[in-house]
């Protein structure tokens, strides 16, 4: 029976205020075990943390307890298909987690204004398809919301209209392929955004406030036009139509000190142009780790050196002379051990560090340019050439194929220069035929 399980009442004092926490989590209980033969061991009313994680729930309705010291309710990973707070005028709930359940809407009598304190809210990994305007609607003081991994297929545009002390929103992998204009309007203390995982193709209008932003996983080809001055770390990995980066597009986020940009497949341009070595002036991390680059510009230089981070690793690299000045910069050892080049064949797999500069030769770039070079040569002479040829048979020819207007014939006279003796033909025009 239930006087043999055992419960874990932890009871901290904090100055005057007790917290009287309950663990129950991960019992596999459904919900009739704990009001009915459970309850009566515990007095709930005192409860001000109550960890119910891991159960079998499928439903939770407070009518059945007294909770009116609960600040705490953490209900995830149950098979919840609803909840309310129905019985009593006001509740003191602080924390709500009811994220790894199978909620497909949340009732009018569940997010109403009885939890008016709620803070800190985890709808995520359940099966929402709607947040419209009124789930959230009394949710005034909600500084933490996540609504990530549902199949959602409608934001009301006016959804987090009431939000406005709202620090940190999750909306990860929410099948969006936009955000509506006005969304974000309201939540101008907002400081957290993470939208990855979504198939949009453009960036939303943000709260200027943002210190961090993931986009990783969205279809985002440009990051111009956005307005971010307070920005301080952005995630963009995974971005599989991701080609090319700028850093110029990120002139204007000066106080960024984390960038990562990690396993897009298909991004092998990487640089700063025009070079300009005051971009992105506070950064100290800096990761382009499992993308598709073969090499590196040096107008990179100046930002490598001085961001203590540096993570190039998993690149197919192509260890060549233009990979010279990477190794020679000083990158944080631990990952510069790990830059393993991929190409040219001799240094397949080696560790660009191990390979000392005078073996990093540009010999594709020589036996490209020479070539062109001899090419280049060879018809530039035989233009030339035939140019010469031209002008040498063109000039005399028009003289000769040209006969003077009448009827006046042109022979050849064989004369003996008295000075020279050499025999020379001279071009004689007579009027009679030849004497
Ligand atoms: C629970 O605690 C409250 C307040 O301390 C008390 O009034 C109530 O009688 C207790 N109930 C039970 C079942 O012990
Ligand atoms: C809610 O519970 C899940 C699963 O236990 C956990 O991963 C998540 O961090 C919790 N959310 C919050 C806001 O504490
Ligand atoms: C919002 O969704 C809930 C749950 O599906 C529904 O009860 C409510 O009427 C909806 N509100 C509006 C304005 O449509
Ligand atoms: C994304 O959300 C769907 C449900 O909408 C879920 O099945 C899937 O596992 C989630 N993906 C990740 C990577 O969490
Ligand atoms: C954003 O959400 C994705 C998917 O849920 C997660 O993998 C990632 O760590 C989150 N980003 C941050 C910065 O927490
Ligand atoms: C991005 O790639 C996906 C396939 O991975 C494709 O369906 C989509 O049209 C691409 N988007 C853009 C803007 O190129
Ligand atoms: C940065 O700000 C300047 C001045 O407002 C603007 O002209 C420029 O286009 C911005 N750069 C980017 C990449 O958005
Ligand atoms: C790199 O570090 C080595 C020793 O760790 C030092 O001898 C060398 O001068 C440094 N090079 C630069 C460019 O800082």
């Amino acid at each position: 029976m239930w006087s043999g399980v055992i419960v874990f009442l932890v009871l901290v004092v904090l100055g005057v205020q007790a917290n009287l926490v309950v663990d129950l989590s991960h019992r596999g209980m459904k919900k009739e075990e704990f009001f009915v033969k459970l309850q009566p061991h515990i007095n709930l009313t005192q409860v001000t943390d109550l960890i119910l994680t891991g159960n079998q729930f499928d439903s939770f309705l407070d009518c059945s307890t007294n909770l009116g010291n609960l600040h705490s309710l953490d209900l995830a990973e149950n098979h919840l298909q609803r909840f309310f707070f129905l019985c009593k005028d006001e509740y003191n709930l602080i924390y709500l987690n009811v994220s790894h359940n199978r909620l497909e809407y949340i009732d009018d009598n569940a997010l109403n204004d009885r939890v008016p304190k709620l803070k800190i809210l985890d709808l995520s990994s359940n099966k929402l398809t709607v947040i419209n305007e009124t789930m959230l609607e009394h949710m005034k003081v909600l500084e933490f919301l996540s609504v990530a991994n549902n199949p959602i297929i409608d934001i009301h545009e006016k959804a987090f209209m009431n939000q406005k002390n709202m620090l940190h929103l999750d909306l990860s992998n929410v099948s969006a392929t936009f955000f509506p204009a006005p969304l974000f309007k309201t939540l101008t203390k907002l400081t957290f955004l993470n939208i990855s995982f979504n198939p949009i193709e453009t960036i939303p209008i943000l709260p200027i406030m943002l210190k961090e932003l993931d986009i990783s996983g969205t279809n985002i080809l440009f990051l111009d036009n956005i307005l971010l001055p307070q920005l301080e770390r952005l995630h963009m990995n995974y971005m599989k139509n991701l080609t090319e980066v700028l850093l110029n597009e990120f002139e204007n986020m000066t106080m960024l000190e984390s960038l990562s940009i990690e396993r897009c497949s298909i991004l092998s341009e990487f640089r700063i142009w025009p070079p300009n070595s005051h971009i992105l002036p506070r950064l100290r991390y800096l990761s382009v780790e499992g993308c598709a680059l073969e090499t590196l510009n040096d107008d990179l230089r100046p930002i490598m050196q001085r961001t203590a981070v540096v993570n190039l690793q998993n690149n197919p690299w192509h260890c060549d002379c233009r990979m010279q000045w990477v190794n020679r910069l000083n990158l944080s050892s631990d990952f510069n051990r790990e830059i393993k080049c991929n190409s040219p064949e001799e240094h397949h797999g080696k560790i660009l560090a191990k390979i000392p500069n005078h073996e990093l030769i540009c010999v594709e770039y020589l036996t490209g340019i020479y070539p062109t070079i001899w090419a280049s040569i060879t018809i530039i002479t035989l233009v030339i050439i035939i140019g010469i040829v031209y002008l040498f048979w063109k000039g005399p020819l028009t003289n000769w194929t040209l006969p003077k207007r009448g009827s006046d014939t042109v022979s050849y006279k064989n004369v003996v220069d008295s000075s020279s003796n050499d025999l020379i033909r001279i071009l004689v025009t007579e009027d009679r035929p030849e004497e």
